[in-house]
């Protein structure tokens, strides 16, 4: 009895967890969408809709196919490791290295930076080959796939936690949330996410007068959460007297360093200590180690609590799927009670410090912005050939 009982109530707990990691995904594509030149949009509609499964009953959105590739992951286990990225050495909050001497873990070059590279190395060559006006059935099709995954990655990738392989990215470390049990990636993935989504100020729930930001809301429960960051956190530019907290510096988000000058003779060199890595994923205008590597630091800044390493707290590491399915249930079964025993971060100095900084607030407007740049520019050159007919 006991036993239903558990089960049922894991069974009811997974979705909600799930959901709001998806909302994360929506919330980067949804801000990208509001910066994306108008043809561009169109472009990509016409991509998305030759889909099998594009749902016509709603309007062309990125944040429509946002969350696809978590939800193909288990059926396509060979997509799993392109989500995220760990170095050999990196080791938060002690030491964070990207990658460091001994370079990735994992194979070489399956993880999220290369997977960026190669999806917009698909839709450089879609739209060089003239895009949809030219496209067989076969290359929309792998164009659309290219974009849902690009979508996708770029929001794990401004995901501090998807940058660091130590306890699977935090998947390992039990800590508590408001007294009820989760793990430390969950804590990122979603739930200060849904903190900030309860504690939006009233006013945000009604339409700014922003024609452009709100043609992209469509009802979601983030919609204030959207015009929020927008509002006092990326700016509105003419729209508004109010300047963002961020509005000088969002341009320079888009900078990649120019590429290093490397020899032949230097660059088996630098593949030998881990630093070629760089130039094999970033140019002057598409650059994910560039940057993830400010994101990943913040590991080691703040993220990872330092607490979770004194013996006093237990966070058991799950090292298989049985175990971790185990662990939640008993933990379910605990929620409320026995919270209090692992480290709680639903506390002024953990979360609190997070929301006063705008934390996470910032990597998803980062993240918006820098998706809707890679896409501004990769379908640039279709939209200049169509002013041309
Ligand atoms: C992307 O990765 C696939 C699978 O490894 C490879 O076959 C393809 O050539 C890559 N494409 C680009 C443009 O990097
Ligand atoms: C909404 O309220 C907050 C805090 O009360 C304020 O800082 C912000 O400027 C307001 N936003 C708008 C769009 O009026």
């Amino acid at each position: 009895m006991r036993l239903v009982l558990a089960l049922t109530a894991l069974v009811s707990a997974l979705p909600v967890a799930y959901a709001w990691g998806a909302a994360g995904h929506e919330i980067v594509a949804t801000i990208a969408q509001m910066h994306l030149q108008p043809p561009v949009m169109r472009h990509l509609c016409a991509v998305l809709s030759s889909d099998a499964d594009f749902d016509r009953t709603r309007p062309c959105t990125l944040a429509a196919i946002a969350p696809w590739a978590d939800k193909i992951r288990m059926h396509a286990r060979w997509s799993a490791a392109l989500h995220y990225i760990g170095a050999r050495d990196d080791h938060p909050p002690d030491s964070c290295a990207f990658p460091g001497a001994r370079g990735w873990a994992g194979h070489e070059d399956i993880n999220v930076l290369h997977a960026i590279r190669n999806v917009t190395g698909i839709l450089d060559g879609f739209v060089a080959r003239g895009g949809v006006r030219r496209a067989s059935a076969k290359e929309m099709a792998t164009a659309s796939e290219a974009l849902k995954f690009l979508v996708h990655f770029v929001g794990d990738m401004h995901q501090p936690l998807h940058l660091t392989g130590r306890d699977r990215g935090g998947n390992g470390d039990k800590v508590a949330w408001n007294g009820r049990v989760t793990n430390l990636h969950s804590l990122w993935d979603s739930l200060l996410i849904a903190k900030a989504l309860r504690t939006i100020p009233r006013n945000y729930t009604r339409p700014l007068p922003v024609p452009p930001m709100e043609a992209v809301l469509k009802g979601t429960i983030y919609d204030p959460y959207v015009r929020r960051i927008m509002y006092e956190g990326v700016g509105l530019g003419a729209y508004s007297t109010v300047r963002g907290r961020w509005e000088d510096e969002v341009e320079a988000w888009l900078d990649c360093p120019a590429p290093p000058m490397q020899s032949f003779l230097q660059r088996p060199l630098q593949a030998a200590f881990g630093v070629g890595a760089r130039s094999e994923t970033d140019d002057g205008r598409i650059c994910p180690h560039a940057w993830a590597a400010p994101i990943h630091k913040l590991n080691c800044d703040f993220i990872w609590p330092r607490e979770l390493d004194d013996p006093a707290y237990p966070h058991m590491h799950a090292v298989d799927a049985e175990n971790e399915l185990r662990d939640a249930m008993e933990d379910y079964g605990r929620r409320g009670r026995s919270g209090g025993h692992y480290l709680e971060l639903d506390t002024p100095e953990y979360a609190g410090a997070i929301a006063e900084r705008w934390v996470v607030e910032k990597l998803l407007a980062q993240g918006g912005i820098r998706l809707a740049g890679i896409l501004n520019d990769i379908f640039m050159p279709l939209t200049a050939h169509n002013n041309n007919d």
